[in-house]
C-alpha cells in the first residue's frame, strides 16, 4: 500500500471507536470511505445496516456483506463517517470531488455525529485551493455559472461527469471562502443549485487526521 493510502487506512481505523456494536452507520463515498469498509470488513464489525451516500458505496457496501438500509426506512442516524477533499480545523469540509455531494449532504444533516476522516495533505487553514463543487439541474448549468461568476469564482463544467441524481456539476475555482457559512447559504439560494459541497452549517463534529507523525483527532 502507497503512503497516500496507508494514511487513509489509518484514518479509517482511528474511527472505529465511534462506532457500536448494532448500530445502523451512515457511510460516505470516496477512496477514504473504501478504507473504512474494507476495516470494517476485517475486523468483522457487527453493524445492523448501513445507509449509502452513493451508488459507488453501495457496490463497496454490497461487497463487504454489509446490509444497505434506505434512509427513509432507517430514520435518524447516530454516525455518519465519510472523507473531504479540504477541511479547516474547525470542521468546515469541500466535498464532492467524487461527485456524490448531493447524498453525503442528506445523510450527513439526517445523523446525530459526523466524523470526517482525512489523511493531513486536506487540512488547510484557508478552504478554497480545491474547486468548490456545485451541483445543478440541467437546464440550469449555464444560468447559475454567470451567477457563480458574479460571486467571484470561475467555474468549470466537469464534463462527461453526471451525478446519481443525474445532474452535471460545476467546479468552481477562485472563491473567496473566508465566510463559509455565509458562501453557503448564498449559494444555496441560486435557483437551479442543488446542492452546493460546503459543509459549514452541518459541518463535521470530529475530524480525524491521519498524518506521517500519526493521527491527530479534533473535536469541535
Ligand atoms: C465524494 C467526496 C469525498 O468524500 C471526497 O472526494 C474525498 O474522497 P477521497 O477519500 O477519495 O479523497 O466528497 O463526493
Amino acid at each position: 500500500m502507497d503512503n497516500a493510502s496507508e494514511k487513509k487506512r489509518r484514518a479509517a481505523q482511528a474511527a472505529l471507536p465511534y462506532i457500536e456494536s448494532g448500530m445502523v452507520l451512515g457511510v460516505g463515498t470516496g477512496s477514504t470511505v473504501n478504507q473504512l469498509i474494507e476495516v470494517l470488513k476485517d475486523r468483522k464489525i457487527q453493524l445492523s445496516g448501513a445507509v449509502s451516500s452513493s451508488r459507488q458505496t453501495s457496490e463497496k457496501l454490497k461487497a463487504a456483506g454489509i446490509e444497505e438500509l434506505d434512509l427513509n426506512t432507517a430514520g435518524d442516524l447516530q454516525l455518519y463517517i465519510d472523507g473531504a477533499d479540504e477541511a479547516t480545523a474547525d470542521g468546515v469540509l469541500i466535498k464532492g470531488g467524487g461527485a456524490a455531494l448531493t447524498r453525503e449532504k442528506v445523510v450527513a444533516a439526517a445523523s446525530k455525529r459526523f466524523v470526517c476522516i482525512i489523511d493531513d495533505s486536506k487540512l488547510v487553514p484557508l478552504l478554497g485551493a480545491f474547486p468548490l463543487p456545485v451541483e445543478v439541474i440541467p437546464m440550469a448549468r449555464s444560468y447559475v455559472a454567470r451567477q457563480l461568476v458574479k460571486l467571484g469564482g470561475q467555474p468549470v463544467w466537469r464534463e462527461g461527469v453526471t451525478t446519481d441524481n443525474g445532474n452535471p456539476i460545476l467546479d468552481v475555482h477562485h472563491l473567496n471562502i473566508t465566510d463559509p457559512k455565509a458562501l453557503e447559504s448564498t449559494v444555496n439560494q441560486i435557483a437551479g443549485v442543488v446542492t452546493v459541497g460546503l459543509f459549514a452549517w452541518r459541518r463535521a463534529d470530529v475530524l480525524i487526521v491521519a498524518g506521517d507523525g500519526g493521527v491527530q483527532i479534533l473535536e469541535g
